[in-house]
């Protein structure tokens, strides 16, 4: 077969690419260990609701701040309404059942995805008391656009 001159300069500098691309994760997965976003902590997503873990879904306020346990589904988040504290640091911990939903609180630094069989925790500080906007930014099915919950924030003593 007769590949033009050109063509075999492509050809190649495609297969270059591609190893490129099959070496960075091959280092990113053994050198780097790479794993998806969050903390690794692994949940069984068929079980969450019976974990211990997720159980008890909500918010837990202690002198320090607070804790939100949430579990993204398809297509609301269980518990819908949140109310913690401002100016303190509150801890999100958080799951799915299904399938990959995102998780943002529209206006905060608070963003991250919900991948089932993970749990994924980030922690942040709402310094102005107020409601904000929980969405799922990852697209989920055919409700994605439904997906939604409220926080609030509301303001110390
Ligand atoms: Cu859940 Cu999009």
């Amino acid at each position: 077969m007769n590949v033009p001159f050109y063509e075999k300069i492509w050809m190649y500098a495609a297969a270059v690419i591609i190893a490129g691309f099959a070496i960075t994760v091959a280092v990113g997965y053994g050198a780097s260990a790479l794993q998806p976003p969050s903390h690794v902590e692994t949940i069984d997503p068929a079980k969450v609701f019976s974990d211990p873990r997720f159980a008890q879904r909500g918010v837990t306020r202690t002198e320090r701040g607070a804790t939100v346990v949430m579990v993204g589904m398809m297509f609301t988040y269980n518990p819908n309404e949140i109310r913690v504290p401002a100016g303190k640091p509150v801890t999100f911990r958080l799951t799915s059942v299904d399938v990959t939903h995102g998780f943002q609180i529209v206006g905060t630094n608070g963003n991250t995805m919900i991948v089932p069989g993970y749990v994924s925790q980030f922690t942040t500080t709402f310094a102005q008391p107020g409601e904000y906007l929980i969405v799922c930014n990852e697209y989920c099915g055919t409700g994605h656009h439904l997906m939604s919950a409220k926080l609030i924030v509301e303001a110390t003593p």
